[in-house]
């Protein structure tokens, strides 16, 4: 029964070339007969791997060398036949497969392969056997339909006692424009950012594209409160964005806007008598810290600090930390809750600012659960105030407008007689 279909397949596996032997690039590209591409990749990848000597198990470790090349048995596939295939060469006679699959919305290199040879002295030298082997693993690397994969941060895939740590790696599968699409979807590993917004900040005095930059998602408004002993000491309901400004790798300044994902965010807290403080920590290395304060004197609550510590995969310094210990800001009197329908910038450092959305708040004194009388923001307040005064201002016309008329009148009634 299979036998036609797999007698047809095989003339029809077309496939080819691309990566030149002395290759400086390190993107891999494979294209049809007719030199379409169907398939990129750009990434750097390390191996990890043991093999036997005569004094024992050995740990190696080599990288993707920069003279890999694509092989021509790689396969732009046929529909519903076979599925793309990449395939890169290096060294002495080490294979890396990557096997794609698609469906309606998504594509994935379902299956990863390395064939490695033990014969290859430079890589293992002293193995006690000269086999060629093979490992493979399904792999998590997916993306939509039309948009290129891009992980900046390491994702290492296992098959069997090889690990195959892959960096920087932008990858397309089932291209229809012969390059890279625009668009990307972010691997999990990037997180805690899945919405990374990049606007770029270097003095450039137009952008390079005439398309609108991106406008920023809000993020999603969640309730953060915090209880102790003595119950609520904090009801919070507000919407977070952290605004970072950095360096990247090759030294350009960035400034990047992260919504805090309240889903992906573990809540937590403390109160004493004289802080509150609430604890949020993404599920990959964000933590970020708001404390409120109070002055006993004027019976106010503040937030008086934030701290920031979080990973930015691209950055030259990965270890973004920040805070900020005399700020005033979301304050209101002890037992009133302090609101701001208008989005509100509290400034940290030079380099980090956050953004709330939407927020209501209450700190130290709550009573039964519930927010006391609101203490509305002066940015709401002004937003108030432009109504009231464009009101006025149309009431003020209409009245002069009358007045204009009624004179009109009188006057015109003065003239008719006078002649
Ligand atoms: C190559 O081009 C020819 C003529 O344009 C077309 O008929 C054929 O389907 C193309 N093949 C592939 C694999 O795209
Ligand atoms: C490949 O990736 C590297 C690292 O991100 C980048 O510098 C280079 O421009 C990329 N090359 C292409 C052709 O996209
Ligand atoms: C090889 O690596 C494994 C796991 O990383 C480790 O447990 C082992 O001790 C290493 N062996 C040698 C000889 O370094
Ligand atoms: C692939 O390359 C090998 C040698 O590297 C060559 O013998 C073979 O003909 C090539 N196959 C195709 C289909 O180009
Ligand atoms: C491939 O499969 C899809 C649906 O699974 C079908 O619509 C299409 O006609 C098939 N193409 C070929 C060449 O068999
Ligand atoms: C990958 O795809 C090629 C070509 O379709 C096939 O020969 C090979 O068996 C596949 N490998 C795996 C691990 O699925
Ligand atoms: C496509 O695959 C993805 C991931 O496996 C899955 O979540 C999605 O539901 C699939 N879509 C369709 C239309 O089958
Ligand atoms: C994997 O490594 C262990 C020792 O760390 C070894 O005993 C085992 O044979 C290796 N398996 C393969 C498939 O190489
Ligand atoms: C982010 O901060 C920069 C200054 O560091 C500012 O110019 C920019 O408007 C801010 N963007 C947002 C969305 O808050
Ligand atoms: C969070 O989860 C809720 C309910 O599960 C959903 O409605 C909402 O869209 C999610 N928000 C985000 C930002 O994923
Ligand atoms: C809890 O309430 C008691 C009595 O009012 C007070 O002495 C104590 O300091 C409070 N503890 C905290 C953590 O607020
Ligand atoms: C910040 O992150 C670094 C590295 O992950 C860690 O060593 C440090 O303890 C963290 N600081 C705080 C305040 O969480």
């Amino acid at each position: 029964m299979a036998a036609p279909g797999g007698a047809r397949r095989q003339p029809l596996l077309l496939l080819l070339l691309a990566g030149f032997l002395h290759s400086a690039s390190a993107v891999f590209t494979v294209r049809d007969v007719n030199g379409t591409a169907c398939i990129m990749a750009n990434f750097s990848a390390t191996f990890l791997t043991n093999y036997n000597t005569k004094s024992g198990f050995k740990n190696v470790s080599f990288d993707l060398p920069s003279n890999a090349k694509v092989l021509n048995s790689s396969s732009c596939g046929k529909e519903n036949a076979s599925d793309p295939t990449l395939m890169i060469a290096f060294g002495g006679g080490h294979t890396l497969t990557l096997n794609f699959t698609r469906n309606a919305t998504r594509y994935s290199v379902q299956m990863m392969s390395f064939v490695y040879n033990l014969a290859d002295t430079q890589i293992f030298p002293n193995a006690s056997s000269k086999e060629i082997k093979t490992v493979e693993s399904i792999t998590d690397i997916m993306a939509d339909i039309n948009k290129k994969y891009r992980c900046v941060s390491s994702n290492q895939i296992h098959m069997n006692n090889v690990t195959v740590t892959f960096r920087d790696a932008t990858i397309q599968a089932y291209l229809s424009n012969n390059s890279f699409s625009k668009e990307e979807t972010r691997c999990e590993q990037d997180e805690p950012f899945p919405t990374v917004l990049p606007t770029s900040y270097h003095p450039s005095p137009s952008p390079p594209h005439p398309s609108p930059s991106p406008i920023p998602e809000s993020p999603s408004v969640y309730k953060y409160n915090v209880s102790g002993a003595n119950g609520t000491c904090l009801l919070a309901s507000m919407g977070l964005q952290l605004n970072i400004t950095y360096k990247k790798k090759d030294g350009t300044a960035v400034t990047r806007v992260f919504n805090i994902n309240p889903n992906k965010t573990h809540v937590s807290g403390s109160c004493t008598d004289q802080l509150v403080t609430l604890e949020l920590q993404s599920e990959s290395s964000t933590f970020l810290v708001f404390q409120f304060g109070m002055n006993a004197s004027s019976s106010r609550f503040f937030l008086q600090e934030i701290q920031l510590n979080t990973t930015l995969p691209d950055a030259r310094d990965p270890n973004f930390r920040a805070a900020n210990s005399s700020l005033r800001a979301l304050q209101a009197t002890m037992g009133n809750s302090y609101k701001c329908n208008a989005e509100e910038h509290i400034w940290v450092t030079e380099a980090f600012s956050v953004n709330v959305f939407k927020v209501w708040v209450q700190a130290f004194q709550v009573e039964g659960d519930k927010f006391g009388s609101v203490e509305e923001c002066q940015l709401d307040e002004n937003n108030m105030l432009i109504p009231i005064a464009v009101g006025g201002a149309l009431a003020g016309l209409v009245l002069i407008v009358l007045i204009a008329y009624l004179i009109g009148r009188k006057r015109s009634h003065a003239g008719y007689q006078t002649i």
